[in-house]
């Protein structure tokens, strides 16, 4: 029997990593034999472990923090949706062994947002909170998917600002400083990383107006400041970022398999 193939998440830290649980759980689902592990690099080293990851046969990486930008710099055919968020998540190597890259983060929100919570994106108005990689990853996607508009609010204004140009048609983006965000918005997203320290962005929730659903990019403790606050404050729908974490993945298996798993058993296992 040959050995099967090699797949794995690069990062630093790594440990925490939940992706070899979720595309081990996809694999077994449509019976494709695969190994996928935790990769540790240093860094200063991405470079030369991914590249050796794939010289000894690797078939496809995942990329975390904080190599996503080194991964786009790296690749040889970015996709355009990885170089407008200027990450990347996903490498493999095409038959000519060109090194590809592409960045399912921002589709794969949009695609828990619609598909998981019955969310239409379409002629919505989105405010994000929050000016950082993560952010930049969304606005493409949420664009595509049809957002009347966007409005950045960060604690640093001039890092919402000069996310502009992160799209292909800014005439629909705009930034604020965070305490000034007003108006009606029927989409909020955390995208800071507030509560990996177990805080509420300074935002002034009774200035937003028409909120229906709030979500935040993070899943598990770190969003439970901000999920509980929306909670309290009545928002209809309020979720944290596990199904985007599950369906980024779901994205990136069927790149690599051609084959895309069915993921609400696994959001609803991993849930509880
Ligand atoms: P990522 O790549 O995950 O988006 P990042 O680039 O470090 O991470 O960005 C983190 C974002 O969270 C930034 O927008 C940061 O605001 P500043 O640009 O002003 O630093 C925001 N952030 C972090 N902690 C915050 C807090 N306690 N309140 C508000 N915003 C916060």
């Amino acid at each position: 029997m040959s050995n099967p193939a090699r797949f794995a998440v690069i990062g630093n830290p790594i440990t925490h990593s939940r992706s070899p649980e979720i595309h081990a759980a996809f694999a077994q689902q449509l019976a494709i034999d695969l190994d996928y592990r935790r990769l540790l690099a240093a860094e200063g080293d991405f470079d030369e472990v991914m590249r050796a990851f794939f010289d000894q046969g690797g078939r496809g990486l995942n990329v975390t923090l904080p190599f996503k930008a080194e991964a786009l710099a790296a690749a040889d055919v970015p996709s355009s949706r990885a170089q407008l968020a200027g990450a990347a998540n996903t490498l493999w190597r095409d038959a000519a062994g060109r090194l590809c890259a592409d960045n399912t983060d921002g589709v794969g929100f949009v695609r828990d947002l619609r598909e998981n919570h019955g969310q239409a994106i379409s002629d919505r108005r989105v405010l994000i909170i929050g000016a950082g990689g993560a952010t930049r990853g969304l606005l493409q996607p949420l664009i595509e998917a049809g957002a009347a508009s966007i409005t950045i609010a960060n604690r640093t204004v001039a890092k919402a600002q000069a996310l502009v140009d992160c799209v292909d048609d800014p005439s629909r983006i705009g930034w604020c400083a965070l305490d000034e965000a007003s108006g009606h918005f029927d989409i909020l997203i955390n995208a800071t990383s507030a509560g990996l320290s177990a805080a509420l962005p300074a935002i002034r929730f009774d200035h937003l107006i028409g909120v229906r659903c709030a979500a935040d990019l993070i899943y598990g403790e770190g969003a439970k400041p901000f999920v509980g606050e929306m909670r309290r404050r009545g928002v209809p729908l309020v979720f944290d970022g596990l199904g985007m974490l599950i369906e980024q993945a779901a994205e990136s298996f069927a790149i690599w398999h051609g084959q895309r798993p069915d993921t609400a058993e696994l959001i609803r296992s991993m849930a509880t």
